[in-house]
């Protein structure tokens, strides 16, 4: 066995000893922050140490590239991607318009990049207390905040929004919820526990709550890239037996799959009025289109009021993709019935085909 090349978690005071020794050397400091303290699992301290590193000299740039992995690690890289998604930011604007027309406190939770948080204010909000979990995350967001002017106007907290304490935080229960730590599943980033917390604590009764309402669509498709998502001939030897081990989901380009049936709306989560979202299952009657069935798409279709509607299928559509949920393979002739079936414990989504 190779033996792990990277140093061992020294003692606590010798580690602390040996940052006292560096402090004011930025290599130094971005060297120890990422032998010593990203190595014992000290993430946060490390990066609190590489940005003091960099705040010494910015223009140090052998640094800036010890830093800059240790600061990103972790780091998803959609926030790169959904902060180009300008349909998105155009209909939350209007939504928000629309909203905060007489001024309102704002709680944004999951504020990200703060983009939302921005466009808030932009739209009237009197304040908005944006929410964020990741230290680190939020510290980029505050200064984007700063450096757009509206650092009077925005209170970033770098907590997740269940921490968050009325009298505390947030002078009184806020007037509208805008929120956003989604899924292409809707579900999968836990938006039900936050929600029913928010509604429960955080907001006045008959708050709005942007966004409202999302439908989850799902139809039979065919995967134009199967061959590199499943197992079949192999150079004559028959390989489908690790077709079970395969990722069961995958984020899906919508130029890479083809409808086999008419998209069906298998879920409609409404949480406009704050009632909690509850483990469900539902199903559709599908008929299929002649062609090759691999499993089933799926994606979300937002209500922002007002008629404005964002679809995650869309062309421009940055924020979201499109879900892949693998079944078994088949050849549909046309005019077959099957039935779709999906199942949700408010956390995760099952999709499956009845033929
Ligand atoms: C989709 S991203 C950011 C979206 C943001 N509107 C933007 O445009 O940048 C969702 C964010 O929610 C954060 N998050 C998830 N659950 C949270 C919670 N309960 N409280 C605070 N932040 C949360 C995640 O850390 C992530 O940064």
């Amino acid at each position: 066995m190779t033996p792990d090349p990277r140093p061992q978690s020294i003692a606590a005071p010798a580690t602390e000893a040996l940052l006292a020794a560096v402090a004011g050397n930025p290599v130094a400091m971005v060297n120890c922050a990422r032998t010593l303290l990203l190595a014992s699992g000290q993430t946060d301290r490390a990066r609190d140490i590489c940005r003091e590193a960099l705040a010494l000299d910015p223009g140090n740039a052998e640094a800036l590239a010890l830093a800059r992995p240790i600061l990103s690690d972790g780091i998803g890289s959609w926030y790169f991607t959904m902060v180009l998604d300008h349909r998105r930011h155009a209909l939350y604007a209007r939504a928000l318009a629309k909203l905060l027309s007489n001024g309102g406190v704002v709680l944004d939770i999951g504020a990200g990049t703060g983009v939302f948080a921005m466009l808030a204010v932009r739209a009237g909000a009197s304040h908005v207390i944006a929410c964020e979990r990741d230290p680190h995350v939020a510290r980029a967001a505050s200064e984007a905040i700063a450096r757009n002017g509206f650092a009077d106007r925005i209170t970033v907290l770098p907590v997740d929004s269940r921490e968050l304490q009325v009298g505390r935080d947030l002078a009184e229960p806020a007037d509208v919820l805008l929120w956003d730590n989604l899924a292409n599943n809707f579900l999968g980033a836990g938006c039900a526990a936050t929600l029913a917390d928010a509604a429960a604590r955080l907001v006045k009764p008959g708050a709005a709550v942007l966004p409202g309402r999302a439908e989850l669509l799902a139809a039979a498709v065919t995967d134009l890239e199967a061959d590199e998502h499943r197992m079949g001939l192999v150079d004559g030897l028959d390989m489908e037996a690790f077709n079970l081990l395969r990722g069961s989901d995958f984020t899906i380009a919508r130029d890479k799959f083809e409808l086999r049936s008419a998209p069906a709306v298998l879920f409609d989560f409404d949480v406009s009025g704050g009632a909690p979202i509850r483990p469900a299952r539902a199903q559709e009657a599908l008929t299929l289109t002649a062609g090759r069935v691999d499993g089933i798409a799926q994606w979300l279709r937002f209500h922002l009021g007002d008629g404005l509607v964002y679809d995650t299928l869309d062309e421009d559509v940055r924020a979201f993709g499109a879900q892949f949920h693998v079944t078994e393979t088949f050849e549909a002739a046309p005019g077959t019935a099957v039935r779709l079936h999906g199942a949700h414990d408010t956390l995760d989504t099952w999709f499956w085909l009845e033929r």
